[in-house]
């Protein structure tokens, strides 16, 4: 794993230098140049996403094939049992006593319970937030019913509902954005400790608070450059999701609400509270970078996967044939922008070899990642939960798309005895709304870098 170094001391010489001190320099100061462990640059995915790939995507996931998903948001937590304080519909009516509180928040249980009546308000606040809008109509529901499932069990990252199950819903993806909710503090830390604490490869054990306001914050999942390419970049991609949560809720963040409307839009400072380079002890501009990091990731599954949806017996179907058509030509075009792209991730670099210890290693880095998607059912706030869960399944569908053992094929071959790669409708689904929402956050940094410009300092 030489490469480690030598892109690792890349990423060194890649600072570039602005305006030193300005606000948009210290959340961009390093997002610019070459991204590690591969060779591409920022500015060729900004120039590429906001220009070919972002317009194209936005229409495709407006149609009804993208923007309805299937999910059970009622699986249960499987790791603790769920006593929430905030952003559940019981929150405000059942507050937990002393004994229903988790053991890893007893040592403040104390404060804990006394919090939970006086934030009766903020909870009933982030319940109408997060709330999840299951209108659909009878058609769409009827045709939905048609679509096909398929079973591919080994090949996946990445837990799937049950969509047969009374619980799994449709979700219509377009009334209910991803945005500011209200989900903050010990129950959102929690997620991301467990994730970063308990499902990361890490050089060694730290054992440190997740609270930002402790005192010794910073990333619990420490890269070390001794880590081989392969863990860093999972480090990497759920560090770039992470980002990507946040960039959402800062850009569409509440700013103001009356009894006739919600205004939602970019606030600058919670975005520099996140990014900033001084106010996160320099990790911000890095959780930037690991973002195009994952774009990378995601693109590259989206040029690989182009053969399958070439095939003319597949279907986007929704039972209206002429826009049917339409979406698939629309589809196709965007995969073949997908491809043109110049600087692909080389997806061969990781877990190279083809011995044992690759084999054990992707073994390992497929149960950590379908471990994280099953800690996706422990998120409260239901409107975080279906975002959470949706890009999670898309991002474990690029990954089954890179490194699937089958072989990716135009054509079906008939005569061979092993099934073909298939996608379920929920993967080709959250695979590519998945991918619109990290668009969507390289597209919003550019807002975020004129909004920084305008600022005294
Ligand atoms: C699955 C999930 C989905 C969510 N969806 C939404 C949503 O749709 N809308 C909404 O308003 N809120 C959402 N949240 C909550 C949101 O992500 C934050 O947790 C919350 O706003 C509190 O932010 P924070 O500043 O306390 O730090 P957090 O974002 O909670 O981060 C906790 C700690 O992790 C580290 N960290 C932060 N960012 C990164 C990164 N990119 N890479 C590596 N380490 C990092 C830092 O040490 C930080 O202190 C979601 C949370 C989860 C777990
Ligand atoms: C849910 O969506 C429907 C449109 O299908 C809309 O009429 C309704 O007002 C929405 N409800 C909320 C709470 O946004
Ligand atoms: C899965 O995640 C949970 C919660 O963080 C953790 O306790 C458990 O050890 C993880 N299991 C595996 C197999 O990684
Ligand atoms: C923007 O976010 C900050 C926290 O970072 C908050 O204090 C402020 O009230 C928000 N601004 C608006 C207009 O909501
Ligand atoms: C189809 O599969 C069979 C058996 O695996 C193989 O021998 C044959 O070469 C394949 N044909 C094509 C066109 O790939």
């Amino acid at each position: 794993m030489e490469t480690c170094v030598l892109l690792l001391g890349l990423f060194l010489t890649s600072v570039h230098v602005t305006t030193a001190g300005s606000a948009a320099h210290r959340c961009f100061c390093q997002v610019t140049g070459t991204l590690d462990d591969c060779a591409c640059d920022v500015e060729t995915i900004d120039k590429f996403n906001n220009k070919d790939i972002f317009p194209k995507l936005q229409k495709l996931l407006s149609s009804d094939y993208f923007r309805f998903y299937k999910v059970n948001l009622n699986n249960g937590c499987p790791f603790w049992t769920d006593h929430s304080q905030c952003g559940l519909k019981y929150c405000a009516v059942k507050p937990c006593s002393p004994d229903e509180v988790p053991e890893g928040l007893k040592s403040s249980s104390y404060k804990y319970s006394e919090k939970a009546s006086h934030d009766t308000e903020e909870c009933e606040k982030a319940e109408k937030l997060g709330a999840v809008n299951g209108s659909l109509s009878d058609e769409t529901r009827q045709a939905l019913q048609e679509w096909k499932k398929y079973d591919d069990e080994s090949d996946r990252f990445c837990m799937l509902d049950d969509e047969d199950s009374p619980e799994s819903q449709y979700v219509d993806l377009l009334l209910n954005p991803e945005r500011f909710t209200g989900y903050i503090g010990a129950e959102a830390w929690r997620i991301w400790n467990s994730i970063y604490e308990e499902n990361c490869f890490k050089p060694y054990s730290v054992n440190r608070p997740l609270n930002p306001l402790a005192s010794n914050s910073g990333d619990l999942c420490i890269v070390s450059p001794g880590l081989c390419v392969e863990k860093r970049a999972f480090f990497r991609l759920i560090s770039g999701l992470h980002a990507s949560i946040n960039i959402h809720l800062s850009a569409r963040y509440l700013l103001d609400e009356n009894w006739f409307e919600m205004k939602w839009g970019h606030n600058v400072s919670e975005f520099q509270q996140r990014f900033d380079e001084d106010l996160t002890k320099g990790e911000g501009p890095k959780r930037l970078r690991n973002l195009y990091f994952l774009y990378l990731i995601e693109l590259r599954a989206l040029a690989k996967i182009l053969p399958y949806f070439e095939r003319s017996t597949f279907q986007l179907y929704t039972g209206q044939d002429t826009q049917d058509d339409q979406n698939k030509k629309l589809l196709l075009e965007l995969l073949h922008v997908a491809k043109s792209f110049p600087l692909h991730f080389d997806e061969t670099a990781l877990f190279a070899g083809n011995n044992k210890e690759a084999m054990k290693l992707k073994e390992d880095f497929k149960l950590t990642f379908k471990n994280i998607s099953r800690i996706m059912d422990c998120v409260e706030c239901f409107k975080c939960r279906l975002w959470g869960k949706l890009q999670t399944q898309g991002l474990g569908t690029a990954l089954k798309i890179l490194f699937s053992e089958r072989q990716i094929e135009a054509m079906p071959n008939t005569s061979n005895t092993n099934p073909s790669f298939q996608l379920s409708r929920q993967e080709i689904v959250s695979l590519f709304n998945a991918f619109g929402r990290i668009s969507t956050s390289v597209r919003e940094l550019k807002n975020f870098r004129s909004l920084l410009s305008k600022l005294k300092q």
